[in-house]
């Protein structure tokens, strides 16, 4: 009997990465994924725990699944509600006191149990609540065939995080360092070429301080890895995120050299541009050093471009360390960026610390910051016009015979072109650019 899941993802790629497997440990049960949690015999919620807000929403959306709940048990059916993912791994208890509909609570760590899970809250009322913690038994209990991802497939190489930025949960949430062995790796992305996949990326919460297991004993960095990646048949692009500056090395640096698969775009998150923030984020660098790094990228790969996050507001962030952010951004030139109010995360130091910016004062510098970065993105996406891009085209665009697929740099593209040429590699002349897409102009279909 085939039962419908409806999974809701919250937050990174990585929790995008394991609502999938999520799905594929429950396909033997019966699960199959739905659009939409009406009349679903499962709802799970993937969540994220890295800014308040993202936490919050977990809690409206649970108050809103227990209508559809209460609606289904008095037709007679049950919908088992299910909290999965960082919210889950920090506030588990707290979950059950606010939302006691909700029948499992489980961790980032613990899905390969899902099918026990469901079993037990099928058979008991009350909760099931499984939080622990190593990633190592995760990746061994995951069945191997995974649903295709589509052209653009996400793997997992790497868990956790030991570098405890004052600022972050991940350390807490996802536990320590974990890299997977790279044999593991390279048969999982075998797998997702062989369903379809034309480009995969890898993920990882600090994705270039992978050190697996190599194949024939050692260990690899991320460098290497690439290099064995790059050479699997039908495989067109690789890219990686998300990154720390301070694990950029030398191998690093030559596979972006000498791997034209490997795209010349990276999200490299700077945070803030003060070296007393920095410095108070325990971020391991000066903004020195960051620019540094990207001057090395720029010299290995010259067509490299570049994304990265922003907090402003930390605490003890002064006018004059804001200033410095400003700076920094208008030093490095980004062609894409993501920017934050810092958001007060319980259990991690920089909750506690003295200083912490009025929200009015954050609100401001937000809106400088994203002003500046606005601007550059514009700028880059405009400089586009003109060339002719290779451009991976992943699936249906909007509009009626229309393409949507992305360039080197990530950017949106749309075009329009046969649907045949979904999961081909197409150069397109860039004809304009909106603030957050392009508009390609495939050639032949205009020959
Ligand atoms: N407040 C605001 N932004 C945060 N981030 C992580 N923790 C916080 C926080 N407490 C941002 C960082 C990180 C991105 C994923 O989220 O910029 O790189
Ligand atoms: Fe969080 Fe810092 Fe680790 Fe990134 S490097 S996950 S910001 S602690």
């Amino acid at each position: 009997m085939t039962k419908s899941l409806f999974i809701k993802t919250y937050g990174c790629q990585m929790n995008v990465y394991d609502s999938a497997r999520m799905a594929d440990v429950l396909a033997p049960l019966g699960y199959r994924a739905v659009e939409t949690p009406e009349d679903a015999d499962m709802v799970i919620l993937n969540t994220c725990h890295i800014r308040e807000k993202a936490a919050e929403k977990v809690f409206s959306e649970l108050g809103r699944l227990k209508t559809l709940q209460k609606r289904k048990a008095r037709a007679g059916g049950r919908m088992i509600l299910a909290v999965a993912g960082c919210v889950a791994q920090a506030e588990g208890a707290e979950i059950t006191a606010r939302a006691p509909h909700v029948d499992i609570v489980l961790g980032p760590q613990t899905y390969h149990r899902l099918p026990q899970m469901v079993a037990a809250a099928t058979r008991a009322a009350g909760h099931v609540l499984d939080t622990e913690f190593p990633a190592e038994a995760k990746f061994d209990f995951l069945p191997e065939a995974a649903a295709p991802q589509g052209v653009s497939a996400f793997l997992t190489i790497q868990e956790g995080c030991d570098k405890f930025c004052t600022f972050c949960v991940v350390p807490y949430t996802r536990g320590a360092e974990f890299s997977r062995p790279a044999a593991q790796v390279i048969a999982e992305a075998r797998r997702l070429v062989t369903a379809g996949a034309r480009e995969i990326t890898l993920l990882g919460q600090n994705v270039n301080a992978y050190h697996g297991e190599a194949p024939e004993g050692g260990i690899w960095g991320l460098g290497r890895l690439l290099r064995a990646l790059a050479e699997i048949p039908g495989l067109l692009r690789l890219r990686y995120t998300t990154s720390h500056p301070r694990d950029v090395d030398d191998e690093l640096l030559a596979a972006h050299r000498d791997l034209p698969t490997l795209m010349p775009f990276l999200h490299l998150p700077v945070q803030s541009g003060s070296d007393r923030v920095l410095a108070a984020m325990n971020r391991g660098h000066t903004a020195a050093d960051y620019l540094r790094t990207l001057e090395r990228l720029r010299a290995a790969r010259p067509e490299i471009a570049f994304s990265s996050d922003f907090i402003v507001g930390h605490p003890g962030e002064s006018e004059a360390d804001f200033a410095a952010t400003l700076a920094l951004v208008r030093e490095a030139q980004y062609a894409q960026a993501f920017s934050f109010k810092y958001s007060p995360r319980p259990g991690t130091p920089a909750a506690s610390e003295d200083g912490q910016v009025p929200e009015p004062v954050k609100t401001e510098r937000l809106r400088r910051l994203q002003e500046l970065l606005e601007a550059q993105q514009r700028a880059f996406n405009l400089s586009q016009v003109g060339k002719t891009l290779p451009v991976l085209l992943e699936k249906p665009g909007r509009h009626p015979g229309q393409l949507a697929g992305r360039s080197p740099y990530l950017q949106p593209v749309h075009v329009t072109a046969p649907a045949r040429l979904i999961g081909a590699l197409v150069p397109l002349l860039i004809r304009g650019a909106e603030p957050n897409s392009l508009a390609g102009e495939h050639l032949e279909s205009a020959a």
